[in-house]
């Protein structure tokens, strides 16, 4: 048994935040940053993106480099995962028989992909995009694809469809709602980016789900998608969405529900364990009538920043509610989409356009819920603000080009 202090279980974007922010705060105690991940920790937003493009190399994805760890004096146990947490004696138990006590436990855990229930999945050529691991393999069948099928127009879908266009590919994505990225966007950006994408040459089958995966040579070589259609792909890529790592909670015997149950101080019912990042479901006045009530879990890297710094400040003694504004972003193709707030599929939408993009402002209950912006840095960062500091903006305001949205957040 070695350490105590504060150790983190989880070194993605949120355990490293926090891990920097302790220090930052003059947090003297050690500071154990554990991942199951190989590697130090990295961004992964530019995985689906730059990465795959080949624009960036591996080591330009560093957080920090090796030496920062060295010098602040954080400890980072690399390709390891944790196993059990025993709550009474303040330890945690990893899969390579090593314990961690602790004094306070930061559950970090992230989310992981969505699988396709189905007989084909595990074939040569099936991927999935979350890590540098993942991204690898990508990059390496890719090399030999002339043509590839996407499941699930998300994010991480459309960026990946971007890249492939951009290669020449032949791209299809097989999407089972309606639209594209409906979870996040309204129905007027997501046919914004629909015609986008169908216009460098990606072809989308909406409410489609897969019937078959087709094999040659135990290798992936095409799709059968549910009415009957074949699509031919030497690679398929499979970005259904993720899920929550909380089954080292849940089997603490910590609330679990669809992510690790958090007050606004980010503290689980433990007062020694906290949870932040994609795996945490935590109070937001930003969720307030959505379908999963006020709690809400987030997967995004302002999540995860905003939590850790916020979680590292009370634990070095200045506490307060973490109530960052959600903001998000996704580059695909010619086209940078930025969304702040958080919407709901049913929010009214209102869509403000004049010269280049344009954004759509999301309404519920007659109150501004979230802006989506296309192409609009501007009115993406105005909205950010304007949500922080929960200022009324009709939607004729919205709508009216000469509506001075800068003047309003900068308060003038
Ligand atoms: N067949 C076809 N489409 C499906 C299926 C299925 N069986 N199941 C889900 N989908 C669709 C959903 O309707 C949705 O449009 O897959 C899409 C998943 O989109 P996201 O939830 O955005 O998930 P993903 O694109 O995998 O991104 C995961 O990574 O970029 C980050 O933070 C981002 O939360 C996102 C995460």
């Amino acid at each position: 048994m070695s350490q105590s202090g504060i150790v983190i279980l989880g070194a993605g974007q949120a355990g490293f935040q926090v891990a920097a922010s302790l220090r930052e705060g003059g947090f003297v105690d050690p500071v154990t940053l554990i991942g199951d991940e190989p590697g130090l920790p990295y961004q992964r937003p530019p995985l689906s993106k730059a990465y795959l493009a080949g624009k960036v190399e591996a080591t330009g994805l560093a957080l920090r480099a090796p030496a920062y760890f060295e010098d602040h004096g954080i400890v980072h146990r690399g390709g390891v995962r944790g196993v059990a947490i025993d709550r009474e004696a303040r330890v945690l138990h990893l899969d390579d028989g090593t314990s961690f006590a602790y004094e306070h436990l930061v559950l970090a855990t992230g989310s992981r992909n969505r699988t396709l229930p189905m007989a084909g999945a595990e074939l040569a050529g099936v991927h999935h995009l979350r890590s540098l691991a993942d991204a690898d393999c990508l990059q390496a069948d890719l090399a030999g694809a002339e043509s590839v099928v996407i499941v699930g127009a998300g994010f991480i879908g459309l960026e990946f469809a971007s890249v492939c266009a951009a290669r020449g590919l032949a791209v299809g994505v097989v999407e089972a709602g309606e639209r594209p990225m409906a979870r996040a966007v309204s129905a007027q950006t997501a046919s914004y980016f629909t015609q986008s994408h169908e216009a460098a040459g990606v072809r989308f089958a909406f409410g489609a789900g897969i019937r078959d995966l087709v094999a040659e040579a135990g290798r992936i070589a095409g799709v059968v998608i549910a009415d009957g259609t074949a699509l031919k792909a030497d690679l398929l890529l499979i970005g259904i969405g993720v899920v929550p790592n909380q089954e080292i909670a849940a089997d603490a015997g910590l609330e679990v529900a669809d992510g690790i149950v958090v007050d606004a101080h980010l503290a689980t019912g433990d007062p020694a364990i906290s949870a932040i990042g994609d795996a945490a479901r935590f109070p937001s006045r930003f969720a307030s009538g959505l379908p999963g009530g006020d709690r809400v879990r987030i997967e995004s890297v302002q999540n995860a920043v905003d939590q850790g710094r916020c979680l590292a400040a009370r634990l070095v003694g200045r506490p307060a509610p973490y109530d960052a504004v959600p903001w998000f972003w996704s580059d695909q193709g010619p086209h940078k989409l930025q969304i702040a707030g958080l919407s709901s599929p049913s929010d009214e939408a209102v869509v403000r356009q004049s010269g280049n993009g344009l954004s759509v402002f999301r309404y519920r209950d007659g109150r501004l819920s979230a802006v989506e912006s296309i192409d609009r840095a501007a009115d993406h960062m105005a909205a950010r603000r304007i949500l922080t500091l929960g200022l009324p903006v009709t939607p004729e305001q919205a709508a009216d080009p000469g509506f001075d949205l800068k003047a309003l957040a900068k308060g003038v």
